[in-house]
């Protein structure tokens, strides 16, 4: 029988994730596989909660990784927290504030939204002003968001909330990994992400923190939680010392993960974010060079995530399509509103060296022009 899989061939992923896993990641996941319970197992999910924490840099118990990829992190988030009729404001500027708009609505939570155009980051001002006059059990926001490239003020909206009755929830998929994320310093309650991107894993996982304040929440609930997989209330007995079987955790995965972090924490994360950093104006340079815009402006451009304009006459499709086959690169293409319009060009994680934006920089330049 022919087997597929011996012909995947090795891409460098350069789009909105998922982006290059080191070697490391993949003998992480190819270990032997143990209980769930075991003994040994149990230690290593004891130390994964500690280095997200760090990677978080949270001091919150119930830190774990959900059984899910990011969107499973976001479901997890609002549906443990929201119960009819709760008001919730989302802040709006991609399609990862939409989403999660649709998740709040289908838990008939009372959503309002304050937009902002696509490729600008909401603005802090509104916020406060908004805020003012209105309370909410939750404001949420994306930190980087991916369809657009824009990096979020999470800390001065954090700054805003704090001393509040309000739940500040904030979703990392993109940014965790790639630029600072301090959870308790910004004053944030909810936080998620997903190991796909800046932390440079497969798609899988969806790691995530409650504060005290989330979990009181939760423990005030007046009904259960509505989704029996994500709910945190069981989930926790497994992750804490009760170690109650909930599902059967994804052991390989959580190796994949616990290698990581790891990888992460052993290069020093402030090293890692300089390294993202220096990637990104290479890229840009480089772009410039090629009589190529950004689509954002740049203090709030994100290093990882780059939005950049098709120019006039190019048919984006072929270009990508031409990088994919003749180059073995992926890059992405605008979402929404921005589809034909924007390449998404992800340097996250393991993909983020010189050599390999070097290497798009020169691959597109043929594309484009030979
Ligand atoms: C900002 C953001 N949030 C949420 C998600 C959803 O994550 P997933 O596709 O892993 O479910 C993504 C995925 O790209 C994302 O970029």
């Amino acid at each position: 029988m022919k087997n597929l899989l011996d012909n995947i061939e090795e891409i460098l992923l350069m789009g909105p994730g998922p982006s290059c896993v080191p070697t490391e990641v993949y003998n992480a996941l190819s270990r032997k596989t143990l209980g769930h319970l075991d003994p040994y197992f149990l230690e290593i999910m004891e130390e994964l909660k500690e280095m997200i924490r760090r990677i978080m840099n949270t001091k919150n118990n119930l830190t774990i990784p959900i059984s899910g990829t990011g969107s499973a992190g976001m479901e997890t988030s609002f549906v443990n927290l929201i119960e009819p009729d709760d008001r919730v404001l989302i802040l709006i500027n991609g399609v990862f504030g939409m989403r999660m708009q649709d998740v709040a609505s289908r838990l008939r939570a009372k959503v309002e939204v304050l937009e902002f155009p696509w490729g600008t980051p909401a603005i802090t001002e509104e916020v406060e002003k908004k805020l003012k006059h209105e309370s909410y059990k939750i404001v949420a926001v994306v930190h980087a968001e991916t369809s657009t490239g824009v990096r979020n003020p999470v800390d001065e909206i954090g700054g805003i909330l704090k001393g509040s009755d309000t739940i500040y929830l904030v979703d990392t998929v993109t940014s965790l990994g790639g630029i600072e994320v301090r959870m308790d310093d910004w004053n944030i309650d909810v936080l998620y992400s997903g190991t796909q991107k800046c932390l440079s894993c497969p798609p899988g996982l969806a790691p995530l923190s409650f504060s005290d304040k989330a979990m009181e929440k939760l423990n005030a609930r007046k009904s259960k939680v509505p989704n029996w997989y994500l709910d945190l209330t069981m989930i926790a007995n497994y992750w804490g010392q009760n170690r109650v079987y909930h599902h059967t955790a994804p052991v390989n995965m959580l190796y994949g993960l616990y290698q990581a972090i790891m990888l992460i924490l052993e290069e020093g994360t402030d090293n890692v974010f300089k390294r993202h950093s220096r990637c990104h104006k290479l890229l840009v340079e480089g772009l410039s060079q090629l009589g190529i815009k950004m689509l954002v402006e740049e203090p709030y451009r994100l290093p990882m995530l780059n939005a950049v304009c098709v120019p006039d006459g190019v048919d984006e499709l072929s270009i990508r399509r031409r990088l994919r086959s003749d180059y073995k690169i992926e890059i992405g293409g605008g979402l929404g509103p921005l589809a034909g319009k924007i390449w998404r060009i992800g340097i996250m994680g393991h993909t983020a060296r010189e050599e390999n934006v070097e290497r798009l920089l020169m691959a597109l330049e043929s594309t484009l022009y030979y």
